[in-house]
């Protein structure tokens, strides 16, 4: 089975973000893109330094730390990529965020770096801004461009807040040195748009956004679960899945990303209680087991709250039919 792609991309592995990202400047279109408002920017190069940073203001720098390694060890998964999986599929959590996922494409050979602390291999150099600038604008303190897989598309609406936490977070893991190769990118890396500067928190008192900020911003489901098209997720089509990952990390399957609208081909008729066992446990709803490529084991201890507003979004996003990937 093979999804087609306008580049005539084939997926193997990885979340999409890839093809959101594939030789695109923008964010992802439609929805997102609204949800962009509030998103501040400015007209810079890419090099370009990133700007003041508000992590100063942080008060609880505990409250932070904490609040950083809830986003990346649960729904962000950061380890999903940066750390390496066992050959059951598992992470390797003695070599935790110390690289490297391999992902092929014919457009690339990516490796997800060690973004340990350690001084050589790692990012133990890099500033709390530096990881920030790295995740919502893809630029390394080098100034070069990072490319897909990583989520950057998606990750430009991390508000200030969690971007610093998650930044604060990976600065105390521990330190491992593990020197992984520089990818391979044979397509051009031109950034992701305007250099974003602040992004305000999204109220948590309003399940839809917030939801919709957890599912996309800070979990990226709606990369891997909004179909592709010309490789990239097409806001038209968000939730409607059905973007085919062949063997991913090296495991003899193929996962389809399931169609998670509220249409009946997709979660109309489950309940609550079901979407959120399918969500943490892998569970489908009729007691099928989910391939680990969707990551439940990562979103095992999502917050009750969290998973509320995961739904309540859900169901909110208009239901489409499947449409069964190309073959
Ligand atoms: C889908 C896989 C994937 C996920 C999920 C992911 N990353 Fe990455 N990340 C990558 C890849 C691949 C690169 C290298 C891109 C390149 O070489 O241009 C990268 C690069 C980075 C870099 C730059 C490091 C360097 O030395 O250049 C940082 C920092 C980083 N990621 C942090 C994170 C954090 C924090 C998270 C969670 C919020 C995260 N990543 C989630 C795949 C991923
Ligand atoms: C790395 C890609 C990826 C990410 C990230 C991801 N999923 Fe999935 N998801 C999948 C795949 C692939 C399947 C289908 C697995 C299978 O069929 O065995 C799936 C299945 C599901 C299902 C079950 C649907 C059914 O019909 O059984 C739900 C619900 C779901 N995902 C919701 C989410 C939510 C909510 C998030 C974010 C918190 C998320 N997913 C993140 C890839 C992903």
């Amino acid at each position: 089975m093979k999804i087609l792609r306008g580049a005539g991309i084939t997926t193997t592995v990885g979340c999409i973000a890839l093809l959101s990202a594939c030789g695109q400047s923008d964010a992802p279109s439609g929805a997102a893109q609204t949800q962009n408002e509030s998103v501040q920017t400015q007209a810079q190069t890419p090099a370009a330094q990133p700007a003041a940073t508000p992590a100063a203001s942080q008060p609880d720098r505990a409250a932070q730390l904490e609040r950083g390694r809830y986003l990346v060890e649960t729904i962000a998964g950061c380890g999903n990529c940066h750390t390496p999986h066992n050959p059951d599929g598992t992470l390797n959590q003695e070599m935790a965020y110390a690289g490297a996922y391999v992902i092929t494409e014919p457009e690339f050979v990516a490796y997800a770096p060690n973004i340990t602390p350690d001084m050589e291999t790692g990012i133990g150099s890099w500033s709390e801004e530096d990881i920030v600038h790295a995740l919502r604008n893809g630029i390394r303190p080098d100034g070069r461009v990072l490319g897909p897989p990583m989520s950057f598309p998606w990750y430009r609406r991390l508000s200030d807040t969690d971007a610093y936490a998650i930044a604060a977070y990976i600065k105390t893991v521990p330190a491992i040195r593990n020197e992984v190769p520089r990818s391979e990118y044979h397509i051009p890396l031109e950034g992701y748009g305007p250099i974003v500067t602040s992004v305000p928190d999204v109220p948590r008192d309003d399940p839809v956004r917030y939801g919709e900020y957890l599912a996309g911003p800070v979990g990226h489901c709606m990369d891997c679960h909004t179909t592709l098209v010309m490789g990239r997720n097409d806001m038209a089509q968000l939730g409607r899945g059905q973007n085919v990952f062949r063997q991913p990390f090296n495991m003899p399957w193929t996962a389809i990303a399931a169609n998670i609208t509220p249409h009946e081909d997709g979660i109309g008729g489950w309940t609550d209680e079901e979407i959120k066992r399918a969500i943490t446990q892998g569970v489908s709803r009729d007691g099928r087991q989910l391939l680990p490529f969707m990551p439940f084991e990562l979103y095992d201890d999502i917050e009750e709250r969290d998973l509320d507003a995961i739904v309540a979004y859900l169901k909110s996003i208009p239901p489409l039919p499947t449409i069964p990937p190309a073959q």
